[in-house]
């Protein structure tokens, strides 16, 4: 499995103080050294975190992939057809949320989905759509023209370790095997960490993991490098 950092938890902290400290793109460019497969970001409405700004320097600079998350909005396709990132990563999006809590609703809105991936694949993005390890979802997501989905794991990794665990590993297994059935490339994130991950080996075919907040929290003890290594040593 190929491993991409999220490096929005390293803007979160730069924003804090509002200047420029930690650097978001030398963080992307030690996660390269580092050997990941890919830098995301995810660019919210609210800037939150990740602003233009960091995305129109990483692009030309990062010589993996940036896989760009974002909403389906007019804003975001826009942005997203001038940057051209190599990935395109569909994201929910609640301006209250602490996080992104759920999965991208493909099946109530297929139509509107399929319009604003139509472009963007034109465009040669790869088009990933963030869902909910369901089947209606899945099925859904196939006929949008995405080429891959990714899977949501945190209901799986809230679980891990309780008696929720078999059943929520399950869907996961379950709804790989469903999309990939139907022609997807599946990529699965939110909430993985050190102690979790190793179940994703049991998903056969799993293309890559996206993962952040545990991998930043880590490096604060160890540094950027030896974190995004200990990660890539778990999953490769
Ligand atoms: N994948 C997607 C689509 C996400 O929205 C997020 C969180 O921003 C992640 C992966 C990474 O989640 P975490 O920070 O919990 O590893």
């Amino acid at each position: 499995m190929l491993l991409g950092v999220n490096i929005d938890h390293v803007a979160t902290l730069r924003n804090a103080r509002g200047g420029v400290e930690p650097s978001v793109f030398d963080a992307a460019m030690i996660c390269e050294k580092a050997g990941c497969h890919g830098i995301t970001t995810h660019l919210r409405e609210d800037r939150r975190h990740i602003k233009d700004a960091d995305v129109r320097v990483l692009r030309p600079a990062l010589k993996t992939r940036l896989n760009l998350e974002m909403a389906a909005t007019d804003e975001m396709q826009k942005i997203a057809l001038d940057l051209l990132p190599n990935n395109c990563c569909i994201v929910p999006e609640r301006r209250q949320e602490v996080t992104t809590e759920g999965g991208l609703e493909v099946a109530g809105q297929l139509e509107r989905m399929t319009k604003f991936v139509e472009p963007l694949v034109k465009a040669g993005i790869v088009v990933s759509l963030f869902i909910a390890p369901d089947e209606e979802q899945v099925i859904a997501a196939a006929k949008t023209g995405a080429q891959f989905i990714e899977l949501h794991t945190g209901a799986y990794s809230e679980a891990f370790g309780t008696d929720k665990e078999e059943y929520e590993f399950s869907r996961l297994k379950n709804a790989a095997k469903l999309a990939q059935k139907l022609g997807l490339q599946v990529n699965a994130g939110h909430g993985l960490n050190y102690e979790n991950v190793h179940r994703m080996h049991e998903i056969d075919g799993l293309y890559e993991l996206n993962i952040g907040h545990s991998i930043i929290s880590r490096a604060v003890f160890v540094g950027l490098e030896k974190a995004v290594e200990d990660m890539k040593n778990l999953i490769a």
